[in-house]
Order: structure tokens, then C-alpha cells, then sequence
């Protein structure tokens, strides 16, 4: 399908920002002949059926749960962890589901999210000026200049520990662990033993009707397929360009270029030059792409970025995920939409209601207000009412743990508790009864 000038290296002859100057290239070269040389994580039939169910999306006929850690941690890294995860994202998409009626498609930050763009390359640390925290995948987030000397063999252990994460999610997706029924009996635990769900009763008691009538209708939510298993995709941001080039391999079924380190890609606010190395690379792979579009973004900028990234205009091929902030999302986002509609573009649109709503405490730390993050998936909501196109789905930054790194919420965190459990390995994250906060809000909306 693409321009014949695209390969996996393509990137290379392009101006490519945010990347880490590796201090030993021979080093790098090394790692990344082993990892051309290992097995891909994913099967690109799977981004294949990723790209027709978020076709759906483009149309209305779906919606998008994209979620998970702002940065996956090499040293806070468990099986408890991953499963808490999982559970969180499968009971915000069953309260979805049953409120927009329609498939909600589920996609983690997770398995490979391990990188990140910095405002600036160096940060100051006691008088002494030392690189910036990349992500695990880079270097270490200790603040000494040993530990942020950018390491290759970081590449290997993102590789092995994506390809333990996957595996672990497959095998709780496929196995029976994540059932409807099950799932609906978390949510049901969760409105009986919280603050926060005491308000959603109603939904849940309707679920439960509904999954009453269904098993006296002789569908058993145990053996039936449909009801036992769930296709969960993974997803990550691809900046680190030599990693995802690495692990693009050509399809054996069609002969067409997956990169193989996740289901979906998507591109960052920071990485998303038209002519850049980031776009290069999206543009050439056939797996579902994603690029973030904040407030700086303009009309035509945003149907270039749909002609570079889908000139076919497949649907499901690419979501744009807007991160306006609560207070502009009103303002910016009408006339994005309109462009794109007017351009023909299929897209799905899916907003982030967490990059634009992030401020610093008093105390320093990163976080953001629950109501505010609500507020800009309100504004998100009003604004496809406005223009008449489909709210396509969230894209939120969540935990299954108990941390304080938000405020707000039914319980509600204060400032003075950030630093109780502020975990997280970059941005703040909402936790478990917060994510279920926002999914039954969201819910709300779909509905109204
Ligand atoms: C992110 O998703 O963690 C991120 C850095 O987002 P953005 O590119 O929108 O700033
Ligand atoms: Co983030």
C-alpha cells in the first residue's frame, strides 16, 4: 500500500527528536542485531483484527478503553500488579458496555510502555546537571548521573519483560479469570464497599438483571466463549525509534510490515512533526497508529496528520486522541472535528483527559483533579454532540493499586496525601476506585 520509498530504517534519513544519544553505539548495534532476532510479541492477524474493531469505533458502532500506567516500572513489576491492572480496565469496560451498547474495545498502556519524552534533556540535581529520567527502557530514574547514562541492554529487558507482561494477559483473558460474570462481580464489590460506588447502584443492579435474564434465557456466562473470554491489545508510545524498528517484521500471510512490539503504536504530542522520524515510521507499518494532538495543533495540521498516517483511509487504521486540557477542549476541539469530516477522513477520536489537566502541588509533586479530568471528557462529549461525529473512547493513565497521586474523587485524595503512596514512575495516575469513578461518569454520558 505505501509510498515505495518506506522501510523499517526509512525513519532514519528524518530529524528525529526526543531520542537518547546512546554513548556506546557499537553496544547498541549488538543489542539490537538480538532483538531483530527474536520472536515478535504479538501476531499482526491480531493488530489486523485491532484495526476492524477500531473500524467500528470509527463509525459509531464501538468505543475505545485505551489505558494503563503512564511508564511500566522494571522494579515495581508483579503478577499482582498486572492482574490488579487488567481487572480495573475489564470492570470499567464492562460498565461501558452495558451503557453505550456497544463493543468496547480494550487496549492497555502495557507490555511495552517503558519510554517517554522529556520537556527538557537534563534536570538539576543539587547543583549538578544530569540527563533527564527516559523511561526504564533508557536508563533509571535515580537521580545520579551513573544511573541516567543511557544503557542498551535496557532494550532487551523492556523486550523480555513485555513478552512475561503479554503472556500473563493472555493467559487471565483466555483462561476464565476475566468472565463477565466475574468482572460483574467486582463492580458489584466495589459499589457495596466504597464511597464512590454507592452512586452507581443502579447501573449495577441493571447489569445484574441483564445477566439474569440472560441465563434464564440458557446463556451461561461460564460456558459461553463470548462471555469467558476477552481480547485485551496492547499498546505503547513508539519513541524509541531503533527498539520499534527492531521488531518490525514483514507478515508471512500478506507480506505487508508489522512492527511487532505492540498491537496499536501511537505517536506523541512532542514526536509528531509531519516530516519527522516518528510519522515516517507510523506511516509505513500496517498495524492501527495512534498520534496525540494537544492544543497547539491547527486545522490542517491534523488532516495532514490523517493523510500521512491513513492515505488509504482504512477504518480503525488510525484514532487521534486529543488532550486539549478541561478548559480548552470546548474551544479547540469543534473545529478539529469538522476538518477531519469535511477532509473524509475516518477516524476515531478518543480523548485523554489526563496531559492537558496536569499541574504541580504545593509540595512539587505532579498531579492532576479528578473533577478536572471529568470536566475535559464532558467537554469532549459536548463538542462531538456539537458537530454530530462519535465520542470514539478514552485514553486514561490508571493503576489497579491503592496510590495517591490524584485528587479527588468519592474518597476523597487532598493534597496532604500525595505523598502517602505516590508511585507512580512519571505521571500521576488515577487509582482502582477512581478509574471506576470516571468509567461509571462516562458511562453516564454515553448514555445521556
Ligand atoms: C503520555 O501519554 O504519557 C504522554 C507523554 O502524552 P503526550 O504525548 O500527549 O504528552
Ligand atoms: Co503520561
Amino acid at each position: 500500500m505505501h509510498v515505495e520509498s518506506w522501510s523499517p530504517d526509512s525513519w532514519q534519513a528524518r530529524t528525529s527528536v526526543q531520542q537518547p544519544v546512546w554513548p556506546d553505539a557499537a553496544e547498541l548495534e549488538t543489542v539490537l542485531k538480538q532483538l531483530a532476532g527474536l520472536p515478535p510479541l504479538v501476531f499482526a492477524g491480531e493488530a489486523r483484527h485491532l484495526t476492524d474493531a477500531l473500524g467500528a469505533a470509527a463509525f459509531g458502532k464501538a468505543f475505545l478503553l485505551q489505558a494503563g500506567d503512564c511508564a511500566e516500572s522494571f522494579t515495581d513489576f508483579s503478577a499482582d500488579s498486572i492482574r490488579d491492572k487488567l481487572k480495573v480496565i475489564l470492570q470499567m469496560a464492562v460498565v461501558l458496555t452495558y451503557s453505550s451498547g456497544v463493543p468496547v474495545i480494550k487496549v492497555g498502556r502495557i507490555a511495552g510502555q517503558f519510554a517517554k519524552p522529556r520537556s527538557s534533556p537534563t534536570e538539576e540535581v543539587d547543583g549538578a546537571t544530569i540527563e533527564a529520567f527516559r523511561g526504564y527502557m533508557v536508563n533509571d530514574d535515580a537521580p545520579t548521573s551513573a544511573a541516567r547514562r543511557p544503557d542498551p541492554t535496557r532494550l532487551l529487558t523492556a523486550y523480555h519483560q513485555s513478552a512475561s507482561t503479554l503472556n500473563l494477559l493472555r493467559a487471565f483473558t483466555k483462561g476464565g479469570f476475566a468472565g463477565l460474570a466475574q468482572v460483574h462481580s467486582w463492580n458489584q464489590d466495589f459499589v457495596a464497599n466504597s464511597a464512590e460506588g454507592q452512586r452507581y447502584e443502579v447501573v449495577a443492579r441493571e447489569i445484574d438483571r441483564a445477566l439474569r435474564f440472560m441465563d434464564a434465557c440458557g446463556i451461561d456466562p461460564r460456558t459461553s466463549e463470548a462471555l469467558r473470554e476477552v481480547d485485551f491489545y496492547t499498546s505503547h508510545e513508539a519513541l524509541i525509534l531503533p527498539y520499534e524498528e527492531s521488531l518490525t517484521r514483514r507478515d508471512s500471510l500478506t507480506g505487508d510490515y508489522y512492527d511487532c512490539s505492540a498491537h496499536l503504536l501511537w505517536c506523541g504530542e512532542r514526536t509528531r512533526q509531519i516530516d519527522g522520524a516518528h510519522l515516517e515510521f507510523l506511516s509505513g507499518i500496517h498495524n492501527p497508529v495512534g498520534c496525540k494532538i494537544g492544543p497547539a495543533v491547527g486545522t490542517d495540521e491534523v488532516v495532514s496528520l490523517c493523510e500521512k498516517l491513513n492515505p488509504l483511509r482504512i477504518p480503525g487504521k488510525l484514532t487521534l486522541i486529543s488532550r486539549m486540557g478541561a478548559e480548552r477542549v470546548g474551544e479547540l476541539l469543534p473545529p478539529l472535528l469538522e476538518a477531519v469530516n469535511a477532509a473524509g477522513h475516518p477516524v476515531v477520536w478518543v480523548c485523554d483527559p489526563m496531559h492537558g489537566n496536569t499541574f504541580a502541588a504545593d509540595n512539587g509533586r505532579k498531579t492532576r483533579h479528578f473533577d478536572v479530568i471529568l470536566s475535559e471528557v464532558e467537554g469532549f462529549f459536548a463538542a462531538h454532540r456539537r458537530v454530530g461525529t462519535w465520542p470514539g473512547g478514552i485514553h486514561v493513565e490508571l493503576t489497579g493499586d491503592d496510590v495517591t497521586e490524584c485528587l479527588g474523587g468519592a474518597e476523597e485524595v487532598l493534597q496532604d496525601h500525595l505523598d502517602l503512596r505516590y508511585e507512580t514512575a512519571c505521571d500521576p495516575r488515577l487509582n482502582a476506585k477512581q478509574s471506576l469513578d470516571l468509567a461509571f461518569e462516562v458511562a453516564q454520558l454515553l448514555r445521556s
